[in-house]
């Protein structure tokens, strides 16, 4: 859909934040029946951030990335109008957006948790854009943060090579239409295939009323990697070319593919049925692992810490995972 630009929007700037303890694949390998050459085979992963000690959550990451985003433009937090925080990984079921909105001291916004896994942070950013193209609000904060080591069955080693946390932060603001650096979008959702990839709630006790009252708890993730693989190869270059074709832009304008880093194979065979080169392809997923609705933001900020990404520069940014749900986001970076 291309969005009607009553106004435009813009990324002032990002900011991101991992945690200290490193895991390596050969760590992984004393765990679980593994080694580094398969995983760096199949995946392309070395090592990942882990959240490790007491009373640590996706708050901690999410609030300094979002500070460091804040900081890079001195930017007063009261500015900001709206936070967005996308996770899958809260530390409170009602939503963890608050939580940050007072760490930050955000005293002028209103804040929510939007869920949709490998995507959030795509679906937060469209999101962001609506406020702004339509004149709602000014500054818009958005955050993908997850920390899925709490929710990973650590002897499964299908899965828990896979996964590290992180969050990653960028400020939208409205601007003139001219300058307008969120130029559309596409996005899908396919709930026919939810039971591929999810963290599920499983009742397992009763209480004891009259009807009586069945209670549960979240289980570990679960995943069929391989009917996940097939559908982000398959389904991701098709959202590109849609989102591409709504807007008139050719394929040899894109500067720069940015995907959820989710495997370094997927990136690789996305970027080959669309016939983009390599060298457009960010990639961290080697130090990171993938990082889910954090990914995105992660990436980005270091591509412009690294003075990759120039003015101008058209981004293409797509996201895919549980629900199952992906999109694009087509962005022109107008710093
Ligand atoms: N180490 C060694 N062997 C392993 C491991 C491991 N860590 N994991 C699986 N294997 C074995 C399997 O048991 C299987 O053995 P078998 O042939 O004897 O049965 C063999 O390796 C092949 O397993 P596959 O699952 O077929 O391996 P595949 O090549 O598909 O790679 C992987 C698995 C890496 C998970 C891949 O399918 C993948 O990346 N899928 C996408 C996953 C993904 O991106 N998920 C996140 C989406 S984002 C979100 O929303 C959270």
């Amino acid at each position: 859909m291309e969005l009607s630009t009553m106004q435009g929007a813009c990324i002032l700037t990002t900011g991101s934040a991992v945690p200290d303890s490193t895991i390596s694949n050969h760590e992984i390998s004393q765990v679980v029946d593994t080694s580094n050459e398969w995983i760096v085979t199949r995946t392309g992963i070395k090592e990942r951030r882990l959240l490790t000690g007491c009373n640590q959550s996706v708050i901690d990451l999410a609030v300094l990335a979002a500070q460091r985003a804040l900081k890079n433009i001195e930017m007063n937090p009261q500015e900001i109008d709206l936070i967005i925080l996308a996770t899958s990984s809260p530390n409170d079921l009602f939503g963890s957006a608050s939580q940050v909105q007072a760490k930050i001291k955000a005293v002028n916004s209103v804040a929510f948790d939007l869920t949709a896994a490998c995507s959030g942070f795509v679906l937060g950013l469209v999101t962001a854009a609506q406020f702004l193209q339509n004149g709602a609000y000014h500054t818009v904060l958005v955050i993908g943060a997850d920390v899925l080591s709490k929710w990973i069955d650590w002897e499964d080693r299908s899965t828990c090579i896979l996964f590290g946390d992180g969050a990653g932060a960028v400020i939208v603001q409205a601007c003139s239409s001219l300058n307008n650096g969120i130029l559309g979008f596409n996005l899908n959702t396919d709930g026919n295939y939810s039971h591929q990839l999810s963290i599920s709630y499983k009742e397992n006790r009763l209480v004891d009323f009259k009807p009586p009252i069945m209670q549960g708890a979240f289980d570990y993730i679960t995943m069929n990697g391989k009917e996940i693989y097939k559908f982000a190869v398959s389904q991701v270059p098709l959202s590109i070319l849609k989102c591409l074709q709504k807007l008139d832009i050719n394929l040899d304008k894109v500067d720069w593919l940015l995907l959820h880093q989710a495997n370094e194979r997927i990136l690789k065979a996305i970027a080959d049925k669309l016939s983009i080169d390599l060298m457009k392809v960010i990639s961290n997923v080697s130090k990171y692992g993938n990082t889910s609705a954090a990914s995105i933001p992660l990436a980005l900020d270091e591509a412009v810490q690294q003075d990759k990404i120039k003015k101008n520069d058209l981004i293409v940014i797509s996201g895919f995972g549980a629900g199952l749900t992906w999109g694009t986001v087509i962005i022109k970076w107008t710093n």
